[in-house]
């Protein structure tokens, strides 16, 4: 950064303070039946919510309702939702479609633990767009995750597996290791040291999950050189540290490595499965994993996960060496409401409408950017979005670091405040969902254009 430029930034950073405060005192003003929710919950519920996810100072929003693409809180302020339950609601909230499915299965029962024929007709449409042919169903991401590492150890008898640093897989606890280190203890960046990410965490399976940087094909492969590792388990567009593309060549590499050291290439597409396109990020990006790792929107808004895998790998669950197990798997509700999701509701035609509504809200937050020529640049994949306060693009969990939380907090307070509902951590993306209308998708951009008038004024 030049002089002036290092100036201008440092009087932008300044700005945004001066501009988080103000919004911080309003949002306390507007928002006092969510604080007295939450000094409620607060008696009974750790932090007062039911995922520390949720929670944030000075209190999260308590919402009431949600239909199509807003919310309500308890004070009667209304959000256009751009959180979209974290990417869970491509579909929007309560799709007319998808709530007749759900009524229509409630009269036939929520939940057999026998089979039901929805249960084949969610997985030969999960097979048609994944080009995976078998398919088993779970309850959310988390077990989706733990599940394919399971088969991925089953099939190669390996302990070990690899995540990237800055990754995010669930809250089990081989993959709640280097979430979102501190620096100062992550060690070198092109091969960072493995930190739990909680308490509870054993040395044991501290030891088994090695730790590598995204877009690095060189630290993969010295980490697999051992043969001892069974999967490696990645985001194909890493969308917990904002939106991170993958640099050309970067997935077929890493297809080519772990195929030649006999590892199992497990892709996390539980947040782009269905959001990146209609067959997720591997069919928008055209690399074939052995497993894939499904939830979120497949559900439609019901809790919905499952992994889908090679013949081979899921030839271990039907063999009995792998077990794979629980009680609401494939229960007749969420089936119902996955094959509306998947049948009628994300159409390839429905898919290109939003990423085409998407694209226009991206390029006017760019248009905003470049007309005040801020250190700010837009990223797209899908139906998701995001700011990302650096000009240059980030390719890894440290350059994600490296980026403006002022100014990005103090956008989203502002944001809150004008009822644009972005997800409390500044590590997430927008949605724009099959609900979200022209207006709907655009009112973000006029309520960024009005931020960032008063941060240059
Ligand atoms: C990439 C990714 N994988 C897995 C999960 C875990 O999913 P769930 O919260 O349904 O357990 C998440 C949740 O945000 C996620 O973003």
């Amino acid at each position: 950064m030049s002089a002036t430029e290092s100036l201008r930034h440092d009087e932008l950073v300044a700005r945004a303070r001066q501009i988080t405060t103000r919004e911080l005192q309003v949002y306390m003003e507007r928002t006092a039946g969510s604080q007295r929710a939450t000094d409620r919950a607060r008696k009974v519920l750790p932090l007062g919510v039911p995922s520390s996810f949720q929670a944030y100072d000075p209190h999260p929003i308590v919402v009431r309702r949600a239909q199509g693409s807003w919310m309500e809180d308890v004070d009667g302020n209304r959000y256009t939702d751009y959180d979209m339950g974290f990417g869970a609601l491509f579909s929007g909230h309560c799709h007319p479609t998808l709530r007749a499915a759900v009524d229509a299965q409630l009269d036939d029962g929520t939940l057999f633990v026998t089979p039901c024929e929805l249960n084949a007709d969610v997985a030969e449409l999960l097979a048609a767009r994944y080009g995976l042919p078998m398919w088993r169903f779970t309850n959310s991401g988390t077990e989706a995750t733990m599940d394919a590492i399971r088969v991925a150890r089953g099939i190669t008898g390996r302990e070990k597996i690899v995540k990237v640093e800055g990754g995010y897989h669930g809250h089990h606890d081989e993959v709640m290791i280097s979430m979102k280190p501190p620096i100062s203890e992550a060690g070198p960046a092109d091969a960072p040291t493995a930190i739990p990410a909680t308490a509870g965490i054993t040395r044991a399976v501290l030891a088994d999950t090695k730790v590598i940087p995204y877009n690095d094909p060189e630290a993969l492969e010295r980490v697999l050189r051992d043969g001892d590792v069974a999967a490696f388990i990645v985001e194909p567009v890493m969308e917990n540290i904002g939106i991170c593309m993958p640099q050309r060549g970067y997935l077929e590499a890493v297809r080519e490595i772990t195929r030649r050291y006999g590892t199992m290439l497990i892709f996390d597409e539980v947040k782009t499965g269905i959001t990146a396109g209609w067959s997720g990020a591997t069919g928008v990006l055209g690399v074939q994993p052995d497993l894939v790792c499904l939830a979120k929107s497949i559900g439609g808004g019901l809790p919905l996960g499952a992994f889908g895998g090679t013949q081979e790998c899921m030839d271990q669950i039907t063999a009995g060496k792998v077990l794979h197990l629980g009680t609401y798997n494939g229960n007749p509700l969420c089936m119902a409401a996955a094959k509306a999701v998947l049948a009628d509701i994300c159409t390839p035609e429905t898919h290109q409408e939003v990423n085409e509504r998407n694209s226009r809200l991206v390029a006017a937050c760019q248009t905003v950017i470049d007309g005040a020529g801020l250190p700010a640049h837009t990223v797209q994949f899908g139906a998701k979005g995001c700011i990302t306060w650096s000009v240059e693009p980030i390719r890894t969990y440290r350059d994600y670091k490296a980026t403006d939380f002022d100014l990005a907090f103090a956008q989203w307070m502002h944001g809150i405040n004008r009822g644009v509902l972005l997800p409390p951590g500044l590590d997430e993306q927008w949605l724009i969902s099959v609900m979200h209308t022209e207006a709907d998708a655009m009112h973000y951009a006029g309520v960024f254009q009005e931020f960032v008038d008063e941060l240059t004024a």
